[in-house]
């Protein structure tokens, strides 16, 4: 298939690993695109691959498909993307990605600790959270939460 710069369905979801009903779910969100040959298949650039390939990542890290959708929308339509072009699409997403990095560092650190959600159960909580003092903070887990 390397030669190969147009790709049918099935090969794409070979290649990608991805359903060939995720990838028409995908066609229908508008994150990926096809053509129509003159007998109606559909034909898929091979850049295509890369595509799936961020949107299926972007999914696992629990970014939104709408929030992905937006960022594929900064690539350039009928020609393949270059490295500039993702380079950008790259720089829109930095400081969400930075974000979830940082929460997630956040949620691996902190699950030994107190995290201040107010269960006062593990031996550090009186610490870290007297009497449930972060609760006036708000809800949820306070000492896991990241600045936006
Ligand atoms: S872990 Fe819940 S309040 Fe400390």
């Amino acid at each position: 298939m390397a030669g190969v710069t147009e790709l049918t369905v099935g090969q794409v979801a070979m290649r990608s690993g991805v359903a060939v009903s995720a990838l028409h779910f995908y066609e229908a969100r508008g994150l990926i695109r096809s053509h129509r040959t003159s007998g109606n298949q559909r034909r898929y650039g091979r850049d295509v691959l890369r595509r799936v390939a961020i949107i299926r990542i972007a999914q696992e890290v629990g970014i939104s498909l709408a929030e992905i959708g937006a960022a594929l929308e900064s690539l350039p339509e009928g020609r393949t993307p270059t490295r500039e072009d993702w380079n950008l699409l790259s720089t829109a997403w930095r400081d969400q990605l930075d974000q979830k990095i940082a929460q997630l560092k956040k949620l691996r650190d902190g699950l030994t600790d107190c995290i201040g959600c107010g269960c006062m159960s593990i031996d550090k909580c009186p610490l870290r959270n007297k009497e449930d003092r972060l609760g006036a903070q708000g809800p949820g887990a306070r000492r896991l939460l990241v600045a936006r």
